[in-house]
């Protein structure tokens, strides 16, 4: 392969539109064709993008395509991701991993010949999470003791037009917004060997709020309220709490408790919020100035460097064995509830390189 890496994508729904507004400005990529299972709604896309719509199948029979660029609901990440591989593309794929670590397991074991596997989120690339990871190395907090995460809402049917899937296995707020924080924990303090959790659900009938399906019911399948407690292989305790259950709060985000300070982190599920600490040395609220990351990043941003990581050999950073220790860390936080144990975990994976200060590639 020569010049950039072609990219197909399946699965154009909401997401999508992110995708395609950072691709174009993303250096080693070119959007050639989209494939969803609505037909309509690929050929709808493919017109506004100038690309051509193709069935799933021929999208990955098709010699001009060298990526897939998996955009599919969850509980198709896995079918999808292990036929692009098997089709002999590379595989970047949306988060979650998968549903189970049983059933994305394959996935890794896919990742032959050359062939790399992505995922996101990619958002701890930009300039927010990485620029906070260059201050905790570079010590400004001291040494690292705990995290503090809170993430909720009252639920994602208040605005997604097609919620169903938030409430179906492999959704709920921790395989959803799960992987935003607890990437981020790992990008700071690396892999977690411990886990221990405990998980709720309301018995709140939820309606869809907009678009053509609202009115109708939601079914819930999934915990809507996760607590968890991360041991980090450093000794870091992470707790993570994020729900679908609450109306309104004023617990911070994401905290970092330090030696010598506190970070208070930027939004995980974007790419360049502001990074403020408070040390023992300038005991007021102060934002860091922006250190490290990609500039100018958007969805996307991982891909673009997966590919640029392809030509030069190097390794990618959002890669699919950080979003399978994720997925697993996550799986973990169910069965340490349900069997109200601490779980120990058998994957691991390397925190993943620190990204300079830089344009995207
Ligand atoms: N919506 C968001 O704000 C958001 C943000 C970040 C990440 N994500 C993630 O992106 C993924 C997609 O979310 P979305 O909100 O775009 O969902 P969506 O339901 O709006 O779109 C999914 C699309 O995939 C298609 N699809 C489903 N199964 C398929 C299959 N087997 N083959 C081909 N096409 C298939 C559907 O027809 C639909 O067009 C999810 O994993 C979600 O977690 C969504």
């Amino acid at each position: 392969m020569g010049g950039a890496l072609r990219i197909g994508v399946i699965g154009v729904g909401t997401i999508s539109g992110q995708y395609f507004e950072t691709l174009p400005r993303l250096g080693g990529l070119e959007l050639v064709a989209v494939a969803d299972l609505d037909h309509a709604r690929a050929a709808a896309v493919a017109a506004e993008h100038r690309v051509t719509p193709l069935s799933v199948d021929e999208l990955l029979a098709s010699q001009e395509v060298d990526a897939v660029l998996n955009l599919t609901i969850p509980a198709a990440h896995v079918e999808v991701g292990l036929r692009a591989l098997a089709a002999g593309k590379h595989l970047y794929a949306e988060k979650p991993f998968g549903l189970t670590t049983a059933t994305a397991a394959p996935l890794l074991d896919a990742q032959v010949g050359g062939f790399r596997i992505g995922s996101a989120p990619d958002t701890v690339l930009g300039t927010g999470v990485q620029t906070a990871r260059r201050a905790l190395d570079d010590g400004i907090i001291g040494d690292p003791i705990g995290a503090a995460v809170h993430w909720s809402s009252s639920g994602h049917e208040s605005w997604h037009p097609a919620p169903a899937f938030y409430y179906q296995p492999g959704g709920g707020p921790l395989f959803d917004m799960g992987p935003y924080y607890v990437t981020s924990l790992v990008t700071l303090f690396g892999p977690v060997i411990r886990v221990s959790g405990l998980v709720s659900r309301s018995s709140r009938i939820r309606a869809v709020a907009t678009g053509p399906l609202a009115g109708n019911a939601v079914p819930v399948d999934v915990d809507t309220h996760v607590t968890a407690i991360l041991e980090h292989a450093g000794g870091v305790a992470s707790t993570v709490t994020v729900s679908f259950e609450v109306w309104a709060t004023k617990a911070p985000l994401f905290e970092v408790y330090g030696t010598q300070g506190t970070l208070l982190m930027p939004d995980p599920n974007r790419f360049s919020d502001t990074v403020s600490a408070w040390t023992i040395d300038q005991p007021e609220w102060h934002e860091l100035e922006v250190s490290a990351g990609y500039r100018n990043a958007g969805r996307g941003i991982g891909l673009a460097d997966m590919a640029a990581a392809i030509v030069t050999g190097g390794s990618h950073r959002a890669s699919g064995e950080l979003g399978f220790h994720v997925l697993e860390i996550m799986e973990a936080v169910g069965v340490a509830s349900a069997e109200r144990r601490i779980v120990e975990l058998t994957s691991t994976v390397a925190r993943p390189e620190a990204v300079p200060l830089s344009e995207a590639p």
